[in-house]
C-alpha cells in the first residue's frame, strides 16, 4: 500500500479564504520496504499569510483520522527543533517526542537538529 494525498483546505474543510487558492498541503507517505511497511511519514505546510487560522491543525487532524482508519501502526514526522509553532501543534495533537536527529537538516549552509515525533497505535 502506498498512500499520498493532498487536500485543498479552502474546499475540503470549509475554510473561507474567499477564493480557490490552495493555502495548505498535507502529505502522508507510506514506507515501501517490507519491514517498514507499517510506518508512514506526515508533512504539512500552510501558506504564511494564512498561518494561525487553524488550517494546520485541520490538516494534521485529517492525516491522523486517515492513520487511525488505516492498518498503519506508526505515524511519524520530523521537525526542526527551533520550529516552536509546529512542535506545539504536534504535541497538542498527541505526537510524542521520539528522539533528536543531530545536524540532520542543512538550510543555507547551516545544519539544524531535527526532532522525530510520532503517534503509535497501542
Ligand atoms: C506549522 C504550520 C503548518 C502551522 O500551520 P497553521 O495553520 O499556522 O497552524 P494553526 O493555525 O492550526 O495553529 C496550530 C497551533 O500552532 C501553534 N501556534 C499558532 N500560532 C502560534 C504562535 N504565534 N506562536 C506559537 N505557537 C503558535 C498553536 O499551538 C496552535 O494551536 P491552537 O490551535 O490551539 O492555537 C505552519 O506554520 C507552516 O506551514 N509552517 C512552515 C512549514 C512548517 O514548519 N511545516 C512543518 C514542518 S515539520
Amino acid at each position: 500500500m502506498k498512500v499520498t494525498f493532498y487536500l485543498e483546505t479552502s474546499r475540503e474543510y470549509d475554510v473561507d479564504v474567499g477564493n480557490d487558492e490552495i493555502v495548505g498541503l498535507v502529505n502522508v507517505r507510506h514506507y515501501e520496504t517490507s519491514r517498514d511497511k507499517d510506518n508512514a511519514t506526515v508533512r504539512i505546510t500552510v501558506k504564511k499569510s494564512y498561518w494561525s487560522k487553524g488550517i494546520g491543525r485541520n490538516l494534521m487532524n485529517k492525516a491522523i483520522e486517515f492513520f487511525n482508519e488505516s492498518t498503519l501502526h506508526r505515524l511519524e514526522l520530523r521537525v526542526v527543533k527551533d520550529n516552536e509553532r509546529a512542535m506545539q501543534l504536534y504535541r497538542s495533537l498527541g505526537f510524542e517526542e521520539e528522539g533528536t536527529l543531530r545536524d540532520f537538516h542543512k538550510i543555507e549552509d547551516k545544519h539544524y537538529d531535527v526532532l522525530a515525533m510520532l503517534v503509535v497505535k497501542k
